[in-house]
């Protein structure tokens, strides 16, 4: 969606890029911010297809190598409930850095994708900046009563997120026992490679029930956490067809 919105407001974009195992080192990305000198940076943090999270240290470089630009530096935690118990937010480096936003949503933990709400934390100076420039009826009433009614009740939903995370932990050691490539995983998704054949797979998973995403990286798919059970019928879906034996619809 980044790039989609920087063409609908006529902004450049420029991909950054990470190693060839999907990191990015504090040193990588301070260097291509130091040479773009961008005005806006986005950090997704844990990212999205890989699941992997940034050091706080790659914030705090990228921020610093921004000082001679006054880069504004954002943080995409949308899936920062999922990461691991101890993994620190970079909510936690917001003082004194006035050019820091850290952003999240409703979509995820929350399950609450469908009532469009996103939320940031960051200095008054920006949150007040924002008031000028964004939509006059952004937000509806209805909305609003949503996101608090979810905010109430947010102890039950968190604890759907456990769930979900030990779901999640699950996939990454079942795929590890069949050879395949996980990525360690912050987020409520794992992907993987080692596969010679991703699309075949994915196939072979719908055709047993089992909708998972082809990102369009080579060698690799992108699976999504669910409950216990549904956990379960991909595991086995995919241990079938990973020994070629035929797949019957779940
Ligand atoms: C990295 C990342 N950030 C933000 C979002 C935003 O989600 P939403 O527009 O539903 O709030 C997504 C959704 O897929 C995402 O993957």
């Amino acid at each position: 969606m980044y790039p989609l919105l920087a063409s609908g407001t006529d902004t450049g974009y420029i991909v950054g890029v990470r190693a060839d195992d999907y990191g990015l080192s504090a040193e990588s990305a301070a260097r291509q911010v130091r040479e773009l000198q961008p005005n806006i940076v986005f950090l997704c943090s844990p990212n999205n297809p890989t699941g992997t999270g940034l050091g706080l240290d790659v914030v705090e470089a990228v921020y610093e190598a921004g000082e001679p630009s006054q880069t504004i530096v954002i943080v995409d935690e949308a899936y920062h409930e999922f990461a691991h118990d101890g993994t620190p937010s970079a909510l936690t480096l917001l003082p004194g850095r006035e050019r820091l936003i850290v952003s999240r949503t409703m979509s995820k933990a929350f399950a609450l994708a469908g009532a469009r709400v996103g939320y940031m934390a960051a200095a008054p100076e920006v949150t007040d900046a924002l008031r000028l420039v964004r939509l006059p009826y952004h937000l509806s009433a209805i909305t609003q009563a949503t996101a608090l009614a979810a905010l109430h009740h947010r102890v039950a939903l968190m604890a759907d997120v456990e769930d979900i995370k030990r779901q999640r932990d699950r996939i990454v050691s079942e795929l590890q026992r069949m050879g395949l490539k996980p990525a360690a995983s912050d987020s409520n998704y794992v992907f993987f490679g080692g596969l010679d054949n991703p699309h075949e797979v994915w196939q072979g998973l719908l055709d047993a029930g089992v909708l998972i995403r082809d990102v369009g990286i080579a060698g690799h798919l992108r699976v999504t956490a669910g409950t216990e059970t549904e956990t379960t019928a991909f595991l086995e879906a995919l241990e079938r067809i990973l020994a070629g034996r035929a797949v019957q619809p779940a």
